[in-house]
């Protein structure tokens, strides 16, 4: 759209400009090549190559054992992907070598780009619980990307394949492709399990045994991934492979009452302009946030270093009767904002289309089929034509996950054993809320001292060729990020931020 003026209005606005001295208001207009230049100027800096870029192609990677080639998949043959994306390897595995197995869970190997270490092997689990990690293979870390609202897949400049070897796993039995009745009953043997499938995988991809090993995850896996870490560290002889650290974003960590309803409210004043609540239930929920502990909760425990363990506002470790703002807040956003995302507050009316049928707080399929539901797709991937969904709608743990948040058991101790550990989080999730993140580190205990001594700087997250972009900071083998823009899927919603947190992980960068 132009903005027409007359002759007249615009010499008149010149002359009122002269007089008063100040600038005309047509300085305002501008040309289509300067609007131009200047988009291509900012998308440079998003796009800016690291110094893994190349061309194109991949790392020679070769598998010896015969079995490897019934899962080797065709990158020229990916439906709707009209680009090479390289060779690689998926299908069912088994999470146990007993003949009778019905267990399997569903992998999709890479291996690295060219200026990627052929040293590493990255893990990737989405949560949920149920949640498939080919959401992260498609819509953030993989190197091709259908992301919402896309037409179709084009090339992830900001693939974690760019850096390692990278291994999506869709666990535990019960999610996406994999096969088998869930009957597990708490996270250890959640990670028993996924140790099973890994010795079957190394059985048949041997050449990655020995290698230097990440785990990395999203969300539920704030839990998975902790007590996955923790498994292979207390059985060290169950793996060929050597654990070095862990990568979660917006993490399950600790109680619902910590990560989502204590901060909740001052949220919704951080963004009142993108929530537009209205005054009536602003003040209740300002009365409410007073009554249940809420209210002031960071000013007077969450201090550099703490003073102490830091308590529960009240009796749950959910929220106390008639404490549940997070709900109140969930449901009085969607009254004004129907596109209201839970995983990204910015959204707003109409919701993006998605590939996955998942684009915001609630499942939507515009137009069928979901991707990895088409029988191509599953043809191309080495599965039966059987329905796939993003997140399970069967209980992945049928009785419940008996085990405690990861912060406040396993957690200490994987991040005492890693060379580094990073807790990542994005600032506009409000269904894990960073601030909450802040609770439960300064009340968790490692390397023999109690949170964080020093406060978090702002804008010290330094995002190369961008700027600041968050807040991190880094005390006895824990980096925390927070990444400013970013909801709950931070490589779906910042890739070149994440793209960096994991290079500071794997130890090519030396600075967070
Ligand atoms: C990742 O690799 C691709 C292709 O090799 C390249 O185009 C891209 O710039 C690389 N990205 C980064 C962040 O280095
Ligand atoms: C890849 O490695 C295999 C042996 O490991 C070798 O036979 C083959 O020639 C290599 N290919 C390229 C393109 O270097
Ligand atoms: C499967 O076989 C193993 C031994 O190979 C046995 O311990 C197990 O009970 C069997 N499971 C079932 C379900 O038959
Ligand atoms: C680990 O893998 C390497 C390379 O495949 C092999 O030489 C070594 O024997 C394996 N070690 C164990 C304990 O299995
Ligand atoms: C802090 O940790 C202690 C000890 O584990 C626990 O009892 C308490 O509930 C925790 N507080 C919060 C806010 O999670
Ligand atoms: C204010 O918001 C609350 C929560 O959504 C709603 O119940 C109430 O009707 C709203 N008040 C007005 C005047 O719209
Ligand atoms: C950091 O920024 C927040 C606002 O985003 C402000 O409330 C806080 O005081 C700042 N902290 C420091 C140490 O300047």
């Amino acid at each position: 759209m132009s903005v027409r003026r007359t002759m007249f209005s615009t010499i008149l606005s010149f002359l009122i400009a002269a007089l008063l001295l100040t600038s005309p208001a047509d300085a305002r207009q501008i040309r289509k090549d300067e609007l131009r230049a200047r988009q291509l100027e900012a998308a440079k800096k998003f796009n800016l190559p690291s110094r893994r870029a190349v061309t194109s192609g991949v790392k020679n990677i070769t598998f010896s054992n015969p079995r490897a080639s019934e899962f080797w998949v065709d990158g020229t043959k990916i439906p709707e992907v009209d680009f090479d994306i390289g060779p690689s390897w998926a299908g069912l595995m088994p999470i146990s070598a007993n003949k009778n197995e019905t267990r399997k869970l569903f992998f999709w190997f890479f291996p690295p780009g060219p200026q990627g270490s052929l040293d590493d092997l990255l893990f990737w689990t989405n949560g949920g619980p149920g949640c498939s990690s080919l959401e992260g293979l498609l819509q953030e870390n993989g190197p091709f990307t259908w992301s919402y609202g896309q037409a179709k897949p084009t090339v992830n400049q900001f693939s974690w394949t760019n850096i390692s070897s990278v291994l999506w796993v869709e666990q535990p039995v019960g999610t996406g492709f994999s096969q088998g009745k869930p009957d597990i009953r708490n996270e250890d043997d959640l990670a028993a399990e996924l140790v099973g499938f890994l010795q079957q995988f190394l059985e048949v991809f041997s050449e990655l045994n020995t290698k230097k090993l990440y785990l990395s995850g999203e969300s539920y896996a704030g839990t998975y991934v902790p007590y996955i870490a923790n498994y292979i560290y207390e059985h060290p002889t169950a793996l060929n492979l050597s654990l070095q650290g862990i990568w979660i974003a917006d993490p399950s960590l600790s109680w619902d009452v910590v990560q989502e309803q204590i901060p909740a409210v001052d949220f919704v004043h951080k963004y009142e302009h993108v929530f537009a609540l209205n005054q009536t239930i602003m003040t209740e929920l300002d009365a409410i946030a007073a009554r249940c502990n809420y209210a002031g909760y960071m000013d007077k425990f969450v201090t550099y270093p703490p003073k102490g363990r830091l308590p529960l506002p009240g009796k749950s470790t959910f929220a106390d009767p008639g404490c549940d703002v997070w709900d109140m807040i969930f449901d009085a956003a969607l009254n004004v904002n129907p596109a209201f995302n839970i995983y990204r507050i910015f959204d707003t009316f109409p919701i993006l289309w998605d590939v996955l049928g998942f684009p915001g707080s609630f499942e939507q399929v515009q137009l069928s089929p979901i991707y990895f539901d088409r029988p191509d797709v599953k043809q191309a991937i080495h599965v039966p034509d059987v329905p796939w969904t993003e997140c399970s709608n069967i209980d992945v743990f049928p009785h419940g996950d008996g085990s405690l948040p990861s912060a406040l058991s396993v957690l200490p101790n994987v991040i005492e054993k890693s060379k580094r550990s990073v807790i990542v989080h994005g600032l506009a999730d409000f269904i894990l809320i960073a601030e909450g993140t802040r609770i439960v580190l300064q009340n968790m205990t490692w390397g023999g001292l109690q949170g964080f001594q020093t406060p978090i700087a702002n804008d010290s997250f330094i995002v190369d060729g961008v700027g600041a972009l968050g807040n991190t900071h880094t005390e006895r083998g824990l980096t925390y990020f927070e990444v400013q823009l970013s909801g709950h899927m931070v490589p779906q919603f910042s890739p070149r931020a994440a793209f960096q947190t994991m290079e500071y992980l794997m130890g090519f960068r030396s600075n967070p």
